[in-house]
């Protein structure tokens, strides 16, 4: 399973993107509201294409066939890269087909079920984004929900890929790929917390005070040194008599 990042915080970007396990990014209106409400959308995406270079959708706003398309069209021309990313509603599902007619990779969000999944991938998208923290908000099962569209993707040989998203904790993220997910887009805090675990840090704790307790013992064991003299090979050692004292040459 992949790993994206699921933010438009440059710092946070900047830091998952060094721990080099980031294959993408994906962004919505909220995301980039919320760093900051009157930030430039055009300037921050390139930004943090800049970073990642690899997988970034950028969303619609539009909730209307022809304004979608004419975004993803707006937008494709000063990011030809750009993964459009477009809700799932019936006007959605037919920028969707038309995009996928043009070529245009698509990332079909706010998936909650099995069947919008299938008409999502029947409208030629490249990616469905199923979200498991909002499902398990309204008592619904995020992780069966994601087990039953992996399965139907398996069973149907369906080419579109899969994305868990709206992932709140590291157990969301155990269970996106146990179920069979091919990406799971992580916001930032979720993926730092995935990488710690409390045997770690104290395992590696008595691995660096054995180290040290060693580096003391050693260093007490040792006996005291001795200044070797290296002889001068270029010249002749001085004559010496028993006692070691130096013979004077030549007398
Ligand atoms: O990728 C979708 C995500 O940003 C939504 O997450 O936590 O607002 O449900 P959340």
């Amino acid at each position: 399973m992949e790993l994206y990042l699921d933010s438009a915080n440059l710092e946070h970007i900047r830091q998952a993107e060094s721990l080099g396990i980031l294959s993408g990014v994906t962004t919505n209106p909220s995301l980039l509201a919320k760093e900051d409400p009157k930030v430039d959308v055009k300037k921050r995406i390139l930004e943090i294409y800049k970073l990642v270079g690899g997988h970034l959708s950028v969303e619609v706003i539009s909730t209307e066939t022809t304004g979608m398309l004419k975004e993803a069209y707006d937008i494709l021309k000063w990011f030809p890269e750009a993964t459009i990313k477009i809700p799932m509603i019936p006007a959605g599902l037919s920028a969707v087909r038309k995009l996928s007619d043009d070529g245009v990779p698509t990332n079909v969000t706010l998936v909650f079920s099995a069947n919008q999944a299938i008409a999502a991938q029947n409208a030629g998208a490249s990616y469905v984004s199923i979200f498991m923290g909002r499902l398990d908000d309204i008592s619904l099962e995020s992780a069966r929900v994601l087990e039953d569209i992996c399965q139907i993707w398996e069973m149907h040989e369906y080419d579109s890929e899969i994305i868990a998203a709206s992932i709140r904790n590291p157990i969301h993220l155990t269970q996106a790929a146990m179920a069979g997910a091919h990406i799971a887009t992580v916001p930032y805090n979720v993926l730092m917390q995935s990488l710690k675990h409390p045997l770690t840090d104290s395992g590696l704790k008595s691995f660096l005070d054995d180290y040290n307790r060693l580096q003391t013992e050693i260093s007490k064991l040792q006996p005291n040194r001795i200044e070797i003299v290296k002889p001068n090979l270029t010249k002749p050692a001085p004559k010496t008599n028993k006692r070691g004292a130096i013979k004077k040459q030549g007398l």
